[in-house]
C-alpha cells in the first residue's frame, strides 16, 4: 500500500510502497478515508515541535476510515462500517498516572509510552491503518453521508467539545473562545453556538476569518486580538454581558501568554477557563483574583468516544451545521501541497487528505 514514510524526526519524508497493515489483536485495520492535515504538520515532521515520533514510521493523526478487518476478540465494531479512529491511546490504569500517546504522532518518552508506540506504531497518512479498538467509534450512517471530506472536522469539533464540556458550559452562558480564527478556534465556535451559548466572543488576528465567524450567527462577537493584554482584557469584556462564563483557550503557542491571561481577566464571577491550546510557556496565573472571584482553570486534552458520538449526533440531526466548514482536498501525492496549504488555512477552512483515490 501507499503511505508517507518518515525515517527519522526532520526527514525526509517519501511518499511510497510501505509494508501493508494487518489487523493486530484487540484492533480494529481501516481503509483510510479522509485525514485532516493539522497546520503545523511540517513543524511536527522536521522535529520543529519536539514530537517524540517512534521514527521509522507512517505518521498521521486522527481520521475518518472504513472498516475493513476486525481482531475476532473485538465485537463492537464491524467491518464495512464508517468510524472515527481517534489517535488517543491510553495504557488506562485506574490507578497511578497513565500513559497518553497519539499514534503516528507523539508519545511521552516514558518506557511504556515507547512499548505502546512499538505496537501501535504507524498513524494515518497511509491507504490502511490499525487502531486499538478503543480508540474507534462508529458514526452511525456515516455510509451514506454526503460530503465525507467534512467527516474529519468531527475531531476538532470532538476536541473543542470536550473542552466546552470540561467547562461545564450551560446553555444561555457567555463564551469566549481564544484562537477562533484557526481550525479548533472555528469548532469551538460552531459547538458552542449548538450547545445553546447565547453569546460566543470569538478571538484572533486574521480579520478576514473572524469576518466569516461573525457572518455564522448574531450570537458571534468578534475581537481582534493586539498582543495588549489590557486592550484585549477590556476589548472581549466589552463583548460580554459583564464578563465571560467560560474561556476555551485553543490559541497557538505565542510569543507570551498575554491572549490567555487578557481572557482569564475577562471572566465573571466563578467562571471557568479552559486551556486547550499550544501554548508551552508556564503562566503567571491571578492568585487573588481566582481566588476572590472563585475561578476555575482547567485543562482539556483531546476526546472520548462519548464526546465524538454527540457531536455526530448533533451533525447528523442538523443541530451542529457543518455547511460553512470548506475542506480544501489533497490525494496522497499531494502531501506536500496539503502541509503548505494547511499552514495558510484558517477557522473554517481546512486541508484534508483523501488517501484512496
Ligand atoms: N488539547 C488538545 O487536545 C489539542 C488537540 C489538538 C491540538 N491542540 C493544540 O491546539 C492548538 C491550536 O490548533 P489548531 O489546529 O486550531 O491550530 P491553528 O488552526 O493553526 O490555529 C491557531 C490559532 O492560534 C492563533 N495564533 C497563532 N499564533 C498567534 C500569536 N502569536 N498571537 C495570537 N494568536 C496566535 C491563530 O490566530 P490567527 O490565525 O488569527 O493568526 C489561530 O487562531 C495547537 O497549537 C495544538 O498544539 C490541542
Amino acid at each position: 500500500m501507499l503511505g508517507v514514510w518518515l525515517e527519522e524526526p526532520g526527514g525526509p519524508w517519501t511518499l511510497r510502497e510501505v509494508a501493508d497493515r494487518k489487523v493486530l489483536p484487540g484492533g480494529v485495520l481501516v481503509d483510510v478515508l479522509a485525514v485532516r492535515v493539522p497546520s503545523y504538520t511540517r513543524d511536527v515532521l522536521t522535529g520543529e515541535l519536539g514530537y517524540d515520533l517512534p521514527t521509522p514510521l507512517v505518521p498521521g493523526p486522527t481520521c475518518i476510515g472504513r472498516v475493513r478487518d476486525v481482531a475476532d476478540d473485538v465485537f463492537g465494531v464491524a467491518v464495512g462500517e464508517v468510524v472515527l479512529c481517534n489517535s488517543l491511546y491510553s495504557s488506562g490504569e485506574v490507578l497511578g498516572s497513565p500513559d497518553e500517546i497519539l499514534i503516528g504522532w507523539t508519545g511521552t518518552g516514558s518506557d511504556r509510552s515507547a512499548r505502546m508506540q512499538q505496537r501501535w506504531r504507524h498513524g494515518s497518512f497511509a491507504e490502511r491503518a490499525c487502531y486499538p479498538a478503543a480508540c474507534v467509534t462508529p458514526l452511525p450512517g456515516a455510509e451514506e453521508w454526503a460530503r465525507p471530506e467534512l467527516l474529519p472536522f468531527l475531531a476538532s469539533l470532538a476536541i473543542a467539545d470536550g473542552g466546552l464540556r470540561r467547562g461545564g458550559l450551560r446553555g444561555g452562558q457567555c463564551v469566549v473562545v481564544n484562537g477562533a480564527t484557526g481550525n479548533l478556534g472555528g469548532a469551538g465556535v460552531l459547538a458552542a453556538l449548538a450547545r445553546g451559548a447565547a453569546r460566543v466572543v470569538a478571538t484572533g488576528r486574521r480579520q478576514e476569518a473572524l469576518a466569516a465567524l461573525r457572518q455564522l450567527d448574531p450570537r458571534v462577537r468578534v475581537v481582534p486580538l493586539s498582543g495588549d493584554r489590557l486592550l484585549d482584557r477590556d476589548a472581549i469584556h466589552a463583548e460580554t454581558d459583564a464578563g465571560a462564563d467560560l474561556v476555551l483557550d485553543v490559541i497557538a503557542h505565542t510569543p507570551t501568554t498575554d491572549p490567555t491571561l487578557a481572557c482569564i481577566d475577562a471572566l465573571r464571577l466563578r467562571g471557568t477557563a479552559v486551556l486547550v491550546g499550544g501554548v508551552r510557556h508556564e503562566i503567571a496565573l491571578p492568585y487573588q483574583r481566582i481566588q476572590r472571584q472563585q475561578l476555575t482553570i482547567t485543562g482539556s486534552f483531546m476526546f472520548d468516544s462519548t464526546t465524538a458520538l454527540q457531536v455526530w449526533q448533533l451533525v447528523r440531526a442538523g443541530a451542529l451545521d457543518l455547511s460553512p466548514v470548506r475542506a480544501h482536498t489533497f490525494g496522497l501525492d499531494e502531501f506536500d501541497a496539503a502541509m503548505d496549504a494547511a499552514a495558510s488555512l484558517s477557522g473554517l477552512d481546512y486541508a484534508v487528505l483523501l488517501p484512496r483515490p
